[in-house]
């Protein structure tokens, strides 16, 4: 085993349940934490990797943990708990796992009330993905099932909610909020019966609606789309789930997935003032799994900045190495501009960096204009890539080819990077970035605060935990009031 692939390992005991559940409490800091930030992050991923004597198979199986770091007067408090998730809670009465889950498949051969809350879309749900702050609450997102709703106070389980009756099914872990009209839009993927995408408006006064239905010709998974003032654009790529193989307990999830690359992607333009009537059309197949930015361009086409995969199966494979600590593959994924085009019926895409990476995110900007800057994370190297997780948060912006990074050293694993803003600040480089860091030396995670407008200056703050919480994948900041 070489010396890069070795020291490249050490992440992998990230991967391990979180040690010890809490809520808020006091943060060892280095460095000084700027006064004015203040406000709560909020973060989501596995917290459960082993459940019963079973290690789940691949990083997006595991029970939902929501983090939080909680700035204020510049000291800083930290919090975790794993979701008390109805299907953790059945699997615990029954002392052993009883679900599959997306990785790993369903203990044992066919069971048909399993299989039939599989096809009726009421198995296990782990809200393990992402969590979304809106209108005073905090909801933890996982594709496969409704918002599971989380105490922003300390992190307590409250349980599913379908926003009074709205959300019958699925849910993504990726609504977008658009700053010119203060909604939020999502869409559900349903499996089965409807086979369909739903499309939901989440209004600023708190109530949430659904805008339609789109038939879909195949059981599929769709992780992100992208929303603006006028659209919503959704990729559907060439993936068939079948169900049979799932339900009879022969393969997981995301092994029933089938690519199909001879259909091509398909489009989904979707005119907000008409969501009834979207434009479809098919292009080459791609593979997305997140849209970070996307703004209508003034000439009736669409910009979307997206990671981009030449298939899923080669991507689905490196993350799902990720939790056996050993990847030794490489990945594809790169950061691209997408110009939609609708009356051409083409998708035109444009390299934006000319490394791998994930997790694109925009910050939120109130006067409306398009985004110039995009926070990733990526991989210093083709190496560091081959052998796991991204070391670097970075900031690009398009426009000018402009970019600012940190690479984390010492074998340091950061997330997602979030932006806060600077209150009564200017722009999206004026605040700072917030991520959740996997320190394999200590074995333990911090959060590390960077200024937005000098990321290459490293860290100017960290905050630590005096344990660690398994790598995650998405947050949410919430700023003080
Ligand atoms: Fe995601």
């Amino acid at each position: 085993m070489g010396e890069v692939r070795e020291s490249e390992r050490r992440w992998a005991a990230a991967f391990e349940n979180v040690p010890r559940e809490h809520g808020f409490e006091p943060l060892r800091v280095q460095g000084t934490l700027p006064p004015a930030l203040r406000g709560t992050l909020y973060r989501n991923g596995p917290g459960l990797i082993t459940l019963l004597g079973q290690r789940y198979a691949h990083w997006f199986d595991g029970d939902g943990a929501v983090s939080a770091v909680r700035f204020a007067d510049g000291a800083a408090s930290g919090a975790v708990r794993v979701l008390e998730t109805a299907g953790l809670a059945e699997e615990r009465a029954r002392e052993k796992p009883y679900f599959g889950a997306y990785g790993t498949k369903a203990p044992g051969l066919w069971n048909p009330v399993r299989s039939f809350r599989v096809a009726r879309g009421t198995s296990k749900n782990p809200a393990n993905t992402s969590v979304l702050a809106w209108a005073g609450r905090l909801l933890a997102l996982c594709e496969i099932g409704r918002p599971f709703e989380v105490d922003p106070a300390d992190l307590a389980s409250l349980g599913e909610t379908d926003l009074d009756g709205v959300v019958e099914g699925a849910f993504s872990a990726h609504p977008h909020f658009v700053a010119q009209t203060g909604y939020a839009f999502n869409i559900g993927t349903r499996i089965g019966h409807p086979r369909a995408i739903d499309l939901f408006a989440l209004r600023p006064d708190g109530t949430a609606g659904r805008l339609g239905r789109v038939p879909l010709a195949l059981d599929t998974m769709i992780h992100d789309f992208a929303a603006t003032e006028r659209h919503l654009v959704i990729f559907v790529a060439p993936l068939s789930l079948r169900l049979l193989p799932m339900m009879f307990g022969l393969r997981a999830f995301d092994q029933s997935l089938e690519w199909l690359a001879g259909r091509g992607t398909e489009v989904i333009v979707v005119p907000l003032d008409a969501p009834g009537s979207p434009r479809r059309f098919f292009v080459d197949p791609f593979w997305t799994w997140h849209v970070g930015n996307a703004f209508e361009v003034g000439d009736g086409t669409i910009a979307l900045d997206v990671v981009r995969y030449r298939d899923f199966p080669s991507s689905n494979e490196w993350l799902s190495r990720i939790v056996s600590g050993s990847v030794d593959a490489d990945t594809d994924g790169y950061l691209a501009r997408a110009i939609v085009d609708p009356k051409r019926e083409s998708v035109a895409f444009t390299p934006l960096r000319p490394r791998t990476g994930e997790f694109p995110r925009v910050a939120p900007r109130a006067d409306g204009r398009r985004h110039g800057v995009l926070y990733w994370t990526e991989h210093s190297s083709r190496e560091v890539g081959r052998y796991g997780p991204p070391d670097t948060v970075a900031r690009v912006e398009p426009d000018t080819g402009e970019l600012d990074a940190f690479t984390f050293a010492d074998g340091h694993k950061p997330s997602e990077a979030v932006f806060a803003p600077r209150p009564g600040g200017d722009g999206e480089r004026d605040g700072w970035l917030i991520t959740q860091v996997y320190d394999p030396g200590a074995h333990a995670t911090y959060w590390a605060v960077l200024d937005a407008a000098h990321v290459s200056d490293g860290p100017i703050a960290t905050a630590h935990l005096d344990h660690h919480v398994p790598l995650s994948f998405h947050g949410a900041w919430w700023p003080a009031p």
